[in-house]
């Protein structure tokens, strides 16, 4: 058992195969947070809790005249509210008195064999091979007798240790949730940590952008309804020092597609206070007695060496624990052509056979046909809502154009945007009230479009049964499930006024709940997520879907830096990655070693092609295809930081046995008559000797790693390596 509780000293301790954490029942049944860090033995930790007289830190009134026990200079496991605690607050409840005040103090716990489950939210799972037990700890406020169940889900193999919380209203009368955070890490010392985030916008997501702490809440979140393509929900603090291979780094990454809050909390007494949940902007939920409110999940990990190590961790986990496809491991992913910066709306069924016939001669196996099929759809201005085929433009039908693609040996994809409504639609004409709009006020538009009120049940059976009929009358392989704009006019017409701060929240419940009864029961179909590009790229979007479009933004070159951000915690085979006419001064190879980081694909019209560029993407394709094992399955390396000066863009895949590895270069800026550069490998086995794209050169692992492999300089601006390195187990 990886959860141990210590009857004298009242710690409970979790263990992962490199980690411990630990809390303690303290003092008045506060429940203190004593460590997280490399391993340690069931000791108590509450040494290290020094108690002082904290002037203007109040005490609370069990402690009598002990001015020493301050809630503002204590580290807790989930700070209460109105205890003399001064710092970020885990809860804010308004009581039914109207008193703003939660005192939760320990008063069960449970500990047991598996992995906790959230009925409204995903979250992570154990696999068969897996060993995994669940704490449960519950704080109360007598007074009020709100619960507050803290959730802990300890995966020992995969040193990963998940938070939730769930609150439950034991009390005769309705309370309301102003602020409820999923978890809460206080550390005694936080003045030597750096906070790492991944900013963005669009076309530039998830860049990399890293901070020291100062004495005031750091803050990074979304309050545009969905996780953004500003900030991601994902965090690390890390050592001061700390770099790819060496320093101590802890990932927060939350299991959520909604408004997000991370803070970050330098306190007086450089003590660091680490939350992260739902954003509590706009947030008012209503919690009647008997009702209980799930807060998503926080896939927490540890590591004293560094972030690549901290990278491994997710990427091991999030690719075995997380979604459920079968195309996450058992089904190779396809090589796509997709149809946007082909045609964009400017297509018929003709051209997509055409495109298709033109992309059967590059290898592709899948043809998506992207936005513009569906009702009156020529430009963005209309249509969105009417799931109907637009029969002007696929004249012959769904069905028989799938057969014909079929027909081709290709299979065929499609694109929905389920959650929004053009005012020019049928949908919106029928049913105004499904839009998300306040009600006297014009709605802000963007991309002219609307969102529907996807917290209404009757808005969810809807398009559950518009999106499975399409579904189910064709021969459908693969679907691109988009959403195009920022949420703004947050109001239901079918809540009551005092339970319009539940919207934020209520849309994301209701947005799983039609994945679920889309996605889960088309278990054949491939799904990617899309968000004008990379807008929604989480880890509860990526439970539904193995692969996620990165970027609208194309270009290889800005695309070594949006893969390198997003690689800090997704793994590369989640990463939507195609080769497209963007950068036309960037070599076509280049394109296809920077696409093949993810999960390639074409994004072109084919049939501008010309012969030989139709067997070079062919080529393309069938290595793709021999590399895969390596990319989708091996450790993935960052060799060099893009965001800094440098020549050279490398990354690196290594099977995990280290008999194989793909190492890519990408030249982006050699200066004339410049020093030699070399690459230096990683992560393979220094004793071994390796072959090198199958030439006669056999190197040792240690010289790869040590030495590096020398680039050609004399190369035209954007060239781009790849070096396939196999261990000779012979040598
Ligand atoms: C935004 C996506 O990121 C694009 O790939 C494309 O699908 C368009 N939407 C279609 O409207």
């Amino acid at each position: 058992m990886s959860i141990i509780f210590n009857e004298k000293t009242k710690t409970i301790t979790l263990h992962t195969k490199n980690t411990s954490y630990q809390m303690k029942i303290g003092n008045l049944d506060y429940l203190l947070h004593l460590y997280y860090g490399p391993s340690i033995p069931d000791e108590d930790m509450s040494c290290l809790i020094m108690q002082y007289d904290r002037g203007f830190s109040g005490n609370p009134y069990e402690s009598r005249s002990a001015r020493t026990f301050s809630l503002d200079a204590q580290p807790q496991e989930f700070s209460t509210q109105q205890q003399g605690d001064f710092r970020t607050s885990s809860i804010e409840v308004v009581n039914s008195d109207g008193s703003y005040s939660f005192h939760g103090k320990a008063v069960n716990y449970k500990i047991s064999k598996g992995k906790y489950q959230l009925s409204t939210l995903p979250s992570v799972f154990a696999g068969r091979d897996d060993t995994a037990d669940s704490l449960e700890v519950t704080l109360c406020d007598v007074v009020s007798n709100i619960q507050v169940t803290l959730l802990y889900g300890v995966f020992e193999e995969a040193d990963i240790i998940t938070r939730a919380v769930k609150v439950t209203n034991h009390g005769k009368n309705p309370v309301y949730l102003k602020k409820i955070m999923s978890m809460c890490l206080d550390f005694l010392n936080g003045s030597d940590l750096d906070l790492i985030s991944l900013p963005g916008r669009y076309g530039q997501e998830r860049q990399v952008e890293r901070q020291a702490m100062t004495h005031h809440i750091h803050n990074i979140g979304s309050v545009r309804g969905s996780s953004s393509h500003q900030q991601n929900p994902f965090v690390i603090l890390c050592d001061r020092e700390a770099g790819e291979d060496y320093g101590r780094c802890y990932g927060f990454s939350l299991v959520y597609s909604g408004n997000f809050l991370a803070e970050a909390e330098l306190d007086q007494y450089d003590q660091l206070r680490f939350v992260m949940g739902i954003n509590p902007k706009q947030f008012l939920y209503e919690l009647k007695p008997g009702q209980v409110f799930e807060c998503p999940e926080v896939v927490m990990a540890f590591t004293s060496h560094g972030f690549t190590a901290l990278s491994h961790l997710y990427h091991d986990f999030y690719r075995t624990n997380l979604c459920r496809s079968k195309f996450v491991s058992q089904v190779q992913r396809p090589v796509l052509i997709n149809s946007w910066e082909a045609a964009f709306m400017d297509f018929d069924d003709v051209k997509l056979v055409e495109i298709a016939k033109a992309a059967k001669n590059m290898g592709v196996d899948l043809l998506v046909m992207d936005d513009g099929w569906f009702g009156k759809r020529d430009d963005d201005n209309s249509g969105l809502g009417d799931w109907f085929v637009n029969e002007t433009k696929i004249k012959c039908g769904l069905h028989k154009l799938v057969e014909q693609i079929n027909d081709l040996g290709m299979k065929f994809g499609i694109w929905f945007e389920p959650e929004m409504v053009s005012e020019d639609s049928d949908l919106y004409r029928a049913h105004p009230d499904w839009a998300m709009e306040i009600p006297g006020r014009h709605a802000v538009r963007s991309r002219n479009q609307i969102a529907l009120d996807m917290s209404r049940r009757d808005v969810q059976d809807y398009l559950i049964e518009k999106v499975n009929a399409i579904l189910d009358d064709a021969n459908i392989y693969y679907v691109k499930w988009d959403i195009n704009r920022s949420l703004a006019d947050i109001w239901s017409n079918a809540l009551p006024p005092e339970k319009q701060g539940e919207v934020y929240h209520r849309y994301v419940l209701g947005l799983y709940r039609v994945m679920d009864k889309i996605i889960l029961t088309h278990p054949d179909i491939l799904f990617e997520g899309c968000s004008g590009g990379g807008g929604r790229y989480d880890p509860a979007m990526l439970s539904y879907y193995p692969q996620y479009w990165v970027s609208d933004n194309n270009n290889p070159i800005d695309r070594l830096k949006l893969h390198y951000g997003t690689s800090f915690v997704y793994p590369t085979c989640t990463m939507g990655a195609h080769i497209s006419d963007s950068g036309r001064f960037v070599p076509l190879e280049t394109k296809a070693v920077v696409a093949m980081c993810g999960t390639f694909g074409y994004e072109l019209d084919a049939t501008h092609l010309s012969k030989e560029e139709l067997a070079i993407c062919k080529e393309q394709s069938q290595r793709f295809r021999k590399y895969y094992h390596i990319t989708f399955k091996g450790d993935f390396y960052r060799l060099t930081n893009p965001f800094q000066m440098g020549n050279m863009t490398a990354w690196q895949h290594v099977t995990k046995d280290k008999k194989e590895s793909l190492l890519s270069v990408v030249v982006t800026n050699l200066t004339c008559n410049g020093p030699q550069e070399y690459i230096r490998a990683k992560g393979l086995d220094a004793d071994a000797f390796y072959s090198i794209n199958g030439g006669p050169q056999i190197r040792s692992g240690s010289s790869l790693m040590n030495a590096g492999i020398p680039i050609n300089r004399e190369v035209p601006e954007y060239s781009a390596f790849q070096f396939h390195l196999v261990r000779q187990d012979e040598a």
